[in-house]
């Protein structure tokens, strides 16, 4: 079997020790010369030496490795905020975990316990809708949990952790007064399940501005799609049928389907019908699409949810507190922004 470059086999090759070269391939300060310094990293690579992370772990007590746990991977919004906080984490040297709850309570029990089994660093955790709808049981894992935890995207508006997350009754408000100001009073509401915190904020903003406009949201145009393409295509024949001149779907993949639909009708957007969406996953997509939305800020949202982590990590050291992160939760709200492009017309 292939010998593998130890860092002994590379302290003996440079004439050093092996605490120094430990130094220097850590980048820790030592009073080495930097010829000595670039003599040891030039030997490593010719050497082939790869770091065994396992020791270094045991050594530091830190695994480099940080989760993110999304409920919904065929949902583009969530890849675009992975791709974000891989960025943000794979900068200062931490590999990101990637797992899938599919939006189920019991998937999102095991692969909490799967990432402590792993000796994650930190976890950012976008709880599944069933634990949305019930966290009790996700408050007890979370509570177990020996590493920081970052509630991030969903649950925000609950305080019993850190998390970061949407203004989401901001954009609620944003979107209603971009519909307005076109003169639109008939207006309609496909939200996701309308039991989610988000969704729950979003259509509070929507439907209490329209309310202080004048033209309260008429129950019968308050829809509930699944936070899906399929959500906003089901609903749109309703929409359409009750004479709505503009409709707000609580996320940009329900809006493309209703927009899908509304044409197999023969109708066009924004002619016949505006319509304005939320995530603006058409840009990070490069979607050549036409469709105003709220832009959630997912790069603000992804620093906002590493430096949290990484303040959480540093203090873990020093603080007394076992899960600082839930007995003295932080909360930070971004605050969306309106993208208006081609599909709100004036009435
Ligand atoms: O598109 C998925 C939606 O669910 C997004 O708006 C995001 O906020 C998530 O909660």
């Amino acid at each position: 079997m292939n010998h593998k470059t130890t860092l002994k086999d590379i302290a003996k090759a440079c004439g050093v020790s092996v605490t120094a070269v430990s130094l220097v391939l850590n980048n820790r300060p030592t009073r080495m010369s930097q010829g000595k310094r670039e003599l040891i990293v030039e030997t490593a690579k010719r050497l082939r030496y790869v770091p065994n992370q396992a020791a270094r772990s045991l050594a530091t007590n830190k695994s480099m490795l940080l989760a993110l746990l999304i409920p919904d991977i065929e949902n583009m919004f969530f890849a675009s905020l992975a791709k974000a906080l891989e960025d943000t984490t794979s900068g200062n040297g931490y590999s990101l975990l990637i797992a899938n709850s599919d939006d189920s309570a019991h998937v999102e029990h095991q692969l909490l316990h799967q990432f402590a089994s792993r000796g994650v660093d930190g976890l950012f955790l976008i709880p599944s809708r069933e634990s949305v709808n019930n966290s009790k049981a996700l408050k007890k894992d979370v509570s177990t949990l020996d590493f920081p935890v970052i509630l991030t995207d969903r649950l925000v508006s609950e305080d019993w952790c850190d998390a970061v997350g949407s203004d989401n009754f901001i954009g609620g408000q944003l979107a209603a007064q971009a519909l307005l100001s076109k003169g639109h009073k008939r207006i309609a509401c496909i939200s996701g399940d309308t039991r989610t915190g988000n969704m729950n904020k979003r259509v509070a903003g929507f439907s209490s501005t329209l309310e202080k406009a004048g033209f309260p949201l008429d129950p019968n145009l308050n829809c509930s799609g699944n936070y899906r393409f399929d959500g906003g295509y089901r609903a749109a024949d309703h929409v359409i049928d009750a004479h709505a001149t503009a409709v707000f779907c609580t996320n940009d993949l329900m809006a493309l389907g209703f927009i899908q639909r509304l044409e197999e009708r023969g109708l066009s957007c924004p002619q016949d019908c505006s319509v304005i969406g939320y995530d603006n996953i058409s840009e990070q997509f490069g979607f050549n699409h036409r469709l105003s939305t709220l832009d959630q800020n997912i790069d603000a949202m992804a620093r906002a949810c590493s430096e949290l982590v990484y303040s959480r990590i540093r203090d873990m050291g020093t603080q007394p507190a076992r899960n600082p992160w839930i007995t003295e939760p932080k909360q930070q709200f971004i605050r969306p922004k309106l993208v208006n492009r081609a599909t709100i017309s004036a009435l």
